[in-house]
């Protein structure tokens, strides 16, 4: 698109008429005019000339993106508009260079919803800053826009951070040129159900305004654009292994490392909690943390991991794709694009191996790109017919009964698809990234540090434990440094280990919990003896121990849950969740009744049979025991009718309204996010429809004022 120096005049005279407001957009932080510092948010359009962006069809990508599918699709996306000759960037809200926003004429958004329909962490900035009240409505009005949306509407907020950004760019200005699109996760067919008739809308408008130019026609698609990434083996490396410049990468500092924030947490206790016989495997999982500037955590605080893969699994595809040989000889990643990074944690200089290992997950459903892309790298005409046929608007269902519904996974399907071939260059386009994986914290921080303190003083107290926890006034924890010695923390963690058939009865695991699951901690040290130190070779370390005799160690990251407190310990607590949705109630109670004394606290726990699942039973019974705790628990096939949370809700109906409505408590719910969220919901509408005299519709407003009020709140999960 031409560049509309109008346009640009315009807002360069109104900034240089000292419009703070459009300034705002074009801040150019760090540069220097005539060596006077640029403040924040000022603007010297003379700087534009500094900016090049206006190559003509140019369309920018922006997404917020909180465990990495908003990403993948835009990146997709970006992919898509070079093929039709767009000049296609890609980046996360937070990191581009906002200053340029006043001279983009083409922009896609696209955002994931997180929390209760919070933005993603790398959308923050970006959007406070749009919501500043200093902008002026014409701010943006140069910019032409679509958003989409990633969420669940299995959430009251569904794709809330879409839907906002799709209005507040409105009131700035910008001109929609293409409807927005709201990917809904419960679609049967994932975000692709929603995405791929979104994009052929997309390509369709962006064409019409921006033809392909004469000279110019759509790349065809048995063209496969240029690989992002290159893996380079150096001759004289082979044979190396570890012994070269590469050993920093080896130990066990991988990934969350390389930012601020990541701790290593050494595994304490990794103990099956649910009964032998029972189908479900749930662990009760203790991690210690001493790093001396671990910052310790708050109730309802989520643990982040980036699990790997395990080393039979991993020689496995090795060994299917002929790798074998060259697993181990390092080699060096290039970057071929410039608007299209290495991911920060992933090491430049590494080997096809730990790649594999610690990077790339080969073991899940793959998405519709993946097929896109498969095509390329196989010479059977009946495979490339079968892949275009599933990734065409037509082969939908097809590919949903293939992939999604046998959750078939990505080496699953290259063994189906023999004639492909997988090029190690586009190792990085075909496979996505492993992502890390949350866990609520089911540790409340006070507590766990006097559980050691106690047991560590019948050893060297001083030593070990010397940094005496005080209980601040908003209930925080902080160290006495007068007192020297080191601090070790405590994080406990309910896991269901990720174990299911599929429809053709076919066993499936998940990534982080079969690995979870795999490692030995200080007190299993003797008993594991399999997959946690397994034969192959694990040259970086970077998350399991070496050696028998070692507890696994692995870095993790603290994150700010959705789930808050009351400040106020009296205010009475309603506590729903079952299954591992006990996790953060755990840490809640433990936290009310250990270190605030409260006692006006309600647990509605859910599980499948009294004697099989019951998480954590005799901690709230002994809480109930000592009047600190009401528990009710709806065991579902302990009878032949489903006994549900929600039904137990339904029948303490007096109790409930009374902690809602007289005593302005609190109600806290996670759990699973597949029905339960929308079962309880409408179980609580109808107490509060019941108990308060009221109409459904005026119950749902009534909730609806609750949770805005912050006093309903729920963290769920898939
Ligand atoms: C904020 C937050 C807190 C969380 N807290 C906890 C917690 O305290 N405890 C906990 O155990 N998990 C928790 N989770 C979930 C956790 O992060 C992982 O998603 C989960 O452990 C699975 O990870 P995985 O890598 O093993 O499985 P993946 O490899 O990611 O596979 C998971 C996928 O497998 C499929 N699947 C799983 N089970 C079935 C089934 N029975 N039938 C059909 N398909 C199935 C689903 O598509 C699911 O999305 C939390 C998630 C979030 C976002
Ligand atoms: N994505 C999925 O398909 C999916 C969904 C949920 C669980 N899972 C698997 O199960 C593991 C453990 O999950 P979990 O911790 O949530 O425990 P869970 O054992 O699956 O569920 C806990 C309790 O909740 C009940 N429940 C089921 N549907 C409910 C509803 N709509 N409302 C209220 N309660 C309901 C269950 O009953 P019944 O089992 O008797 O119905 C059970 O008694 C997961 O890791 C995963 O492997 C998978
Ligand atoms: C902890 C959590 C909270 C979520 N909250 C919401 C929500 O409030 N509203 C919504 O529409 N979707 C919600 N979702 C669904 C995600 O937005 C959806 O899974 C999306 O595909 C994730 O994209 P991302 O990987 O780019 O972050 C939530 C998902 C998780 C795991």
């Amino acid at each position: 698109m031409p560049l509309d120096m109008s346009k640009t005049l315009e807002s360069g005279s109104a900034l240089e008429s000292g419009n703070a407001e459009t300034n705002a957009f074009m801040s150019i932080p760090g540069k220097e005019q005539h060596g006077q510092p640029l403040e924040q948010d000022s603007i010297d359009p003379r700087h534009l000339e500094h900016i090049s962006i206006h190559t003509p069809r140019r369309i920018l990508f922006l997404y917020g993106s909180q465990t990495g599918c908003a990403q993948d699709v835009a990146e997709n996306a970006a992919r898509e508009a070079r093929r039709m000759r767009f000049s296609a960037s890609v980046s996360a809200m937070d990191d581009y260079d906002r200053s340029l926003l006043i001279r983009e004429h083409f922009v896609v958004f696209i955002a994931s919803t997180t929390g209760q329909g919070e933005e993603p962490d790398n959308m923050k900035k970006f959007w406070k800053f749009l919501l500043r009240k200093s902008h002026p409505s014409d701010a943006l009005d140069h910019m032409e826009y679509t958003v989409f949306g990633l969420g669940d509407s299995s959430y009251i907020k569904f794709n809330w951070p879409a839907k906002k950004l799709y209005k507040r760019l409105m009131q700035l200005g910008a001109v929609p040129f293409y409807e927005p699109g709201y990917a809904d996760d419960q679609h049967y067919l994932g975000v692709d159900g929603t995405l791929g008739p979104w994009l052929t809308g997309l390509w369709k408008v962006a064409l019409e305004k921006y033809p392909i130019p004469a000279h110019l026609e759509i790349i065809p698609e048995d063209v496969i654009f240029q690989n992002s990434f290159s893996l380079v083996f150096d001759p004289k490396d082979k044979g190396m292994g570890m012994n070269m410049d590469m050993e920093k990468d080896h130990e066990p500092i991988l990934d969350f490392n390389t930012e601020p924030g990541s701790y290593l947490a050494t595994m304490i206790k990794n103990k099956r909690i649910t009964d032998p016989k029972h189908s479900q495997d749930v662990r009760h999982i203790e991690l210690s943390i001493k790093d001396p500037v671990f910052p310790g955590y708050h109730p309802g605080d989520v643990l982040a991991m980036r699990p790997r893969n395990l080393a039979s699994d991993v020689n496995e595809f090795l060994k299917y794709n002929g790798w074998t040989e060259i697993a181990d000889d390092p080699l060096t990643i290039v970057e071929n694009l410039s608007d299209h990074r290495l991911p920060k944690h992933i090491p430049h200089r590494q080997t096809l191996r730990s790649l594999l290992t610690n990077h790339l997950n080969v073991f899940t459903t793959p998405r519709t790109s993946f097929f896109q892309l498969l095509v390329h790298f196989t010479d059977d005409e009946d495979e490339k017919e079968k892949l275009r046929e599933f990734v065409s608007p037509a082969g939908q269902d097809d590919l949903y009964s293939y992939s999604h519904r046998m959750k078939r996974t990505i080496f699953e399907a290259l063994k189906d698809f023999k004639g492909v071939k997988v090029p190690l260059d586009y190792m990085l386009d075909l496979f996505p990234i492993i992502m890390p994986r949350s866990f609520s914290i089911a540790s409340a921080p006070l507590v766990s540090v006097q559980e050691h303190r106690q047991s560590a003083r019948s050893h060297d107290a001083d030593k070990i434990h010397g940094k005496k926890m005080i209980h601040t006034a908003n209930g925080d924890l902080s160290a006495d440094d007068n007192l020297e010695g080191e601090l070790e923390w405590k994080v406990d963690l309910c896991v269901a280990i990720v174990y299911y058939k599929t429809k053709l009865w076919k066993w499936r695991t998940g990534i982080c919990t079969k690995w979870l699951k795999s490692l030995q901690s200080g007190e299993n040290l003797v008993e594991t003896s399999t997959s946690a130190v397994e034969s192959a070779p694990v040259i970086d370390a970077a998350t399991t121990a070496t050696t028998v005799n070692e507890p696994a160690q692995f870095w993790i990251r603290i994150q700010k849950g959705t789930l808050k407190l009351p400040k106020d310990p009296s205010v009475p607590l309603i506590c729903i969740g079952p299954g591992t949705g006990v996790a953060p109630m755990r840490s809640f109670l433990h936290h009310r009744i250990y270190a605030q004394g409260a006692t006006e606290n309600v647990l509605f726990f859910g599980c499948r049979k009294r004697d099989m699942d019951y998480h954590y039973r005799q901690e709230w019974e002994q809480f109930e025991k000592e009047g600190r705790l009401k528990v009710f628990s709806a065991c579902s096939r302990d009878q032949e009718d489903k006994v549900y949370v929600q039904h137990l809700i339904e029948q303490q109906g007096p109790l409930v309204w009374n902690y809602i409505h007289e005593r302005k408590g609190t109600i806290l719910l996670s759990g699973s996010s597949t029905r339960m969220p929308a079962d309880v919901t409408r179980a609580l509408q109808r107490v509060i429809a019941s108990q308060g005299q009221m109409t459904i519709e005026q119950a749902s407003e009534y909730l609806t004022r609750v949770e805005k009020e912050g006093r309903f709140q729920q963290e769920c999960w898939a």
